[in-house]
């Protein structure tokens, strides 16, 4: 009898925890779209602060997140409070921000910038680029090795003056391409070089990395490869091809 208990309390608590586990896996999913209301939303985190040390440090997470995130997220807000962008999703206001203010351009492409990059992050134990997937692929294709795509991805980071971002966008014709941008810019907005959706982003900003690396971007940027989450990469990759 005890031991029938026992097995029944046993069940009833993995049923629980797998119940938890669900609820925790649905709350911290990443939407490249975050809006309710009209109002855009700082997305939830899918890991916490310190899950991706020792490459990028807790705090500077926790800065980066809840003061540079969520200033960009709130002025935003404000710069399209009560006019028609209020209605349109940040890929849309992007696309065409040619049209619109410095405010917005600025604030905008740091809010869609951000969320793209907390979603292609994951912790070191999860990060693997495997060699069936599609993005994998056409990186051996397009750049002949994978060394050789992170040699060119990692000079356009280390070599993008002052502050902006390093991508991996996949153009109109559904290739592969490593651009950066200035400030807060995006391949997604009609103002850049060279458009195209993006699928790989990293935040050379000095808040990206400062406090951890000081002065040493080129080995923020190399540490930026131990903790990309390749199975979403790949996922937007495939998104992009359709
Ligand atoms: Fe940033």
């Amino acid at each position: 009898m005890i031991h029938f208990i026992t097995h029944i309390l046993l069940y009833t608590l993995s049923f629980f925890s797998e119940a938890q586990n669900q609820m925790f896996n649905n709350q911290n999913q990443i939407t490249m779209t975050t809006q309710n209301n009209n109002t855009f939303q700082l997305p939830s985190l899918a890991y916490s602060y310190d899950a991706l040390e020792p490459y990028i440090d807790a705090r500077t997470m926790q800065i980066h997140y809840e003061k540079h995130h969520a200033a960009y997220t709130a002025n935003l807000n404000a710069a399209v409070q009560n006019t028609p962008l209020a209605q349109q999703s940040i890929e849309q206001i992007l696309a065409s921000v040619s049209n619109h203010s410095a405010a917005v351009r600025n604030n905008g492409g740091g809010y869609y910038n951000h969320n793209l990059f907390w979603s292609i992050l994951t912790p070191a134990s999860l990060s693997q680029a495997k060699e069936t997937y599609e993005i994998i692929k056409a990186i051996h294709t397009e750049y002949g090795s994978f060394d050789e795509f992170k040699t060119q991805f990692s000079q356009a980071a280390a070599t993008r003056f002052g502050s902006g971002w390093a991508w991996l966008s996949v153009d109109s014709d559904g290739k592969l391409f490593v651009s950066s941008t200035p400030n807060q810019d995006s391949p997604i907005m009609d103002v850049v070089e060279k458009q195209g959706t993006p699928v790989l982003a990293l935040d050379v900003w000095e808040h990206a990395y400062y406090l951890h690396y000081q002065n040493r971007r080129v080995d923020y940027v190399s540490a930026f490869f131990n903790v990309i989450n390749w199975e979403y990469v790949n996922e937007l990759y495939v998104n992009a091809q359709k």
